[in-house]
């Protein structure tokens, strides 16, 4: 059996993976692929604890706040036990894993956003992550102020949709929603800083990482985009 094809998204938050991700995984159960979609934080029932804790906005009032390296070490836990539970095991079975954010965010979000720096990122990759490195990741650009509009947007109307049912605000019990708003309430410098890293790492590793730019020039709908990765797609596939 050969070994499945890995592939990963990147891109701000906003930037329109979770959306194109669907996308491709349809066209490729379509056309007869096995495909296993996953995201991080999460995907796995650990994870899924994880993401909750980080990604609440109420976290750091419930559990006082995160230092960065302890945010580093909890995505890093949640990869490794993806890896362990559901990558490593879907490509040794011939799937294509596509995968909603890997080490590129850390590096990205931790490295460059919370200022951790690139190496200590990429020693954490090595020693938790074994270096398994995707086949391809897709980084989508869209300019930095459009990315963060959508996402603000999107978190508003989930935290608005939420508040209906959530009696105590600043409380994190099992049974309710979390409202994922934590990393959107960072400051522009912030996703700037992630924003310029990301061109980093596309510049670094051009073989691995292909960006899909999103600027004023050309279509940028949906659909367009769409197209734009099936082309960078089909060429990699076995
Ligand atoms: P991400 O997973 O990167 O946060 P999403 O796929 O959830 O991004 O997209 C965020 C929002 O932006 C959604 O409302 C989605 O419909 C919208 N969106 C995604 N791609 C585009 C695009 N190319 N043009 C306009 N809106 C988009
Ligand atoms: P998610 O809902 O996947 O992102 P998006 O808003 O793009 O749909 O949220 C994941 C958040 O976690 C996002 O703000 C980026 C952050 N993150 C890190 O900071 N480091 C990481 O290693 C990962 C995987 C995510």
């Amino acid at each position: 059996m050969p070994r499945g094809i890995f592939i990963t998204f990147e891109g701000l938050d906003g930037s329109g993976k979770t959306t194109q991700m669907r996308r491709l995984a349809a066209w490729l159960t379509s056309s007869g692929r096995t495909v296993v979609s996953l995201r991080q934080p999460g995907s796995t029932a650990l994870g899924d604890r994880l993401r909750a804790v980080l990604l609440d906005s109420r976290s750091e009032s419930a559990l006082g706040p995160i230092s960065p390296l302890s945010e580093m070490a909890l995505m890093f836990a949640d990869r490794a036990q993806a890896i362990a539970e559901i990558i490593q095991p879907a490509l040794e079975a011939g799937s294509i894993v596509l995968c909603d954010r890997y080490t590129d965010s850390s590096e990205a979000y931790q490295g460059a956003g919370r200022q951790l720096g690139s190496l200590r990122i990429l020693a954490m990759h090595a020693a938790v992550c074994n270096n398994l490195q995707p086949d391809l990741t897709l980084l989508l650009l869209p300019p930095l102020e459009a990315a963060l509009a959508r996402a603000r947007r999107r978190n508003h109307r989930y935290a608005a949709s939420q508040s209906q049912t959530a009696s105590q605000p600043d409380s994190l019990p099992e049974s309710q929603p979390t409202d994922e708003n934590r990393f959107e309430r960072e400051s522009d410098d912030f996703y700037a800083r992630i924003h310029a890293a990301y061109l980093e790492i596309a510049a670094r590793e051009p073989h691995r990482v292909l960006t899909i730019a999103n600027d004023d020039s050309g279509d940028n709908s949906i659909d367009a985009i769409e197209l734009r990765i099936r082309a960078l797609v089909a060429p990699r596939l076995i």
